[in-house]
């Protein structure tokens, strides 16, 4: 049996064999049958847009892995650096390379004292922090312009240790300039899950120490959201990557898309669904509601996952570690109670909707005091390597400039009429 499709154009009975390579067929030799005939998939739901070897998702069988790594593993025995590091380079770092690799991070944790005194403190007092960061990583492009050197490898991985350095110092600004706090310098004695922490929440004691158990429950959140495949806000990465802008403005385009409550809001978005549940006994009317169409159950659901999130399982874990250290979340048990009664409903199994990543993340960084706005922030840290990985694998791949075509539903010619006949 060959591994191959043949497709018949049936107006003119012609035939064209085309191979399956790596999962799929090449759109480019339907060309050849079919001049000017578009494969019609808004939103991309059966369309490969790239071939990758950075992640692997099974949606069906609830795998994910990084470079060929399981994220279970990964979880338990790595650490978001050497994460990081993994997705952009493709191997695990030798204890060398990865001192080398924390060392560089490390020492280019500061901002301009103009992004934070003339930019980010121009803002309106209630400025939503996602939309803070949105605007200050496209600013960073104009203080660095060497960043358009794309080509040169020297300024390309630059412009990436500076945008994964400094996402941690841009996200934990935006949260003090929004509660009206001084802005904490990076301490380059911490790593850097606890040196966020401590930009976040140091007052006036003169050296943060984050709790332990904290700061590694965040590092595996961090490494849970580092990288999905092809996801909204990495698609947004690699359409504006593939016209050669610099890495900061393809970032903020990133940023812009995960902020969307579909995306990246979603965990913001569980949070605030839960709270206005406000009680075990209204999670029947609630699950009503979503049957009827009225509303979403936000955190379930996903393109890929027909199955279980694996990154939700090891949230869940996750979640009791953490509520060890600073009390159950109140919300927890509505959360868990909304799980039971929809993986339980034929409404959710038949449409296959499971947990995904933001059901409980929510609720770990609601506990360890993060406000809701801040939810879409901390994915954006994480999420950075991996949009900079898939945007070095475009470049490396010389990707085409990403321009679609589209289906034609509008006017057919017409004469202009002027205002005083209409
Ligand atoms: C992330 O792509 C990624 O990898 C994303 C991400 C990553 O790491 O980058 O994993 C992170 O974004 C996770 C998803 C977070 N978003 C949410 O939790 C928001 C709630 N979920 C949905 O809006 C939805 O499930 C999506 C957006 C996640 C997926 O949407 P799809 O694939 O376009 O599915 P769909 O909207 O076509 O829904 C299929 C059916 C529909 O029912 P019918 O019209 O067929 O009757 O399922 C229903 C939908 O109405 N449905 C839901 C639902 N999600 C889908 N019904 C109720 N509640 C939901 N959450």
């Amino acid at each position: 049996m060959a591994e191959s499709i043949t497709i018949t154009d049936n107006r003119t009975g012609q035939c064209l064999e085309i191979p399956i390579e790596n999962g799929g067929v090449s759109a480019v030799a339907w060309q050849k049958l079919l001049p000017g005939i578009w494969f019609y998939d808004p939103g991309f739901v059966s369309t490969a847009a790239a071939e990758s070897a950075i992640t692997y998702l099974d949606g069906e069988a609830g795998i994910l892995r990084y470079r060929g790594y399981p994220i279970e593993q990964l979880a338990e025995q790595s650490s978001y650096l050497e994460v990081a590091y993994l997705l952009l380079h493709g191997e695990l770092p030798t204890k060398d390379q990865f001192e080398m690799w924390r060392q560089e991070i490390t020492y280019h944790t500061f901002i301009h004292e103009n992004v934070r005194k003339r930019f980010l403190e121009g803002f309106h007092y209630d400025a939503h922090p996602m939309g803070m960061l949105v605007s200050a990583v496209a600013a960073l492009s104009t203080f660095y312009l060497d960043a358009k050197d794309i080509f040169d490898l020297e300024a390309r991985n630059k412009q990436i240790i500076r945008l994964i350095a400094k996402m941690p110092t841009l996200a934990a600004a935006t949260h003090r300039f929004s509660v009206g706090m001084p802005f904490v310098y990076p301490d380059n004695s911490l790593d850097f899950t606890s040196n966020f922490l401590s930009m976040m929440w140091k007052v006036a004691e003169p050296h943060f120490q984050a709790d332990p158990f904290l700061s590694r429950a965040l590092d595996i959140l961090f490494i849970l959201h580092a990288d999905h495949e092809q996801n909204c806000s990495t698609t947004a990465m690699r359409v504006v990557g593939s016209s050669h802008a610099d890495p900061y403005s393809a970032c903020a385009a990133a940023c812009a898309a995960l902020y969307g409550p579909r995306h990246g809001g979603a965990n913001e978005a569980v949070i605030r669904m839960l709270t206005s549940i406000g009680s075990m006994d209204e999670v029947d009317a609630f699950i009503a509601a979503v049957k009827a169409g009225e509303t979403r159950l936000q955190g379930f659901g996903h393109r890929v996952y027909k199955t279980y999130d694996p990154r939700a399982k090891i949230i869940k874990r996750t979640a009791d570690a953490v509520f060890e250290v600073t009390g159950k979340n109140p919300l927890l048990d509505i959360a868990l109670k909304l799980e039971e009664v929809a993986l339980s409903d034929d409404y959710f199994v038949s449409r296959h909707l499971y947990p995904n990543v933001d059901f409980y993340s929510g609720l770990i960084y609601q506990a360890m005091g993060f406000p809701l706005t801040m939810f879409p922030v901390l994915f954006a840290i994480a999420r950075t390597s991996g949009w900079l990985a898939h945007w070095v694998e475009l470049l490396d791949q010389d990707m085409k400039i990403a321009r679609p075509r589209q289906l034609f539903i509008g006017s057919q010619e017409r004469p202009y009429v002027p205002i005083s006949e209409r």
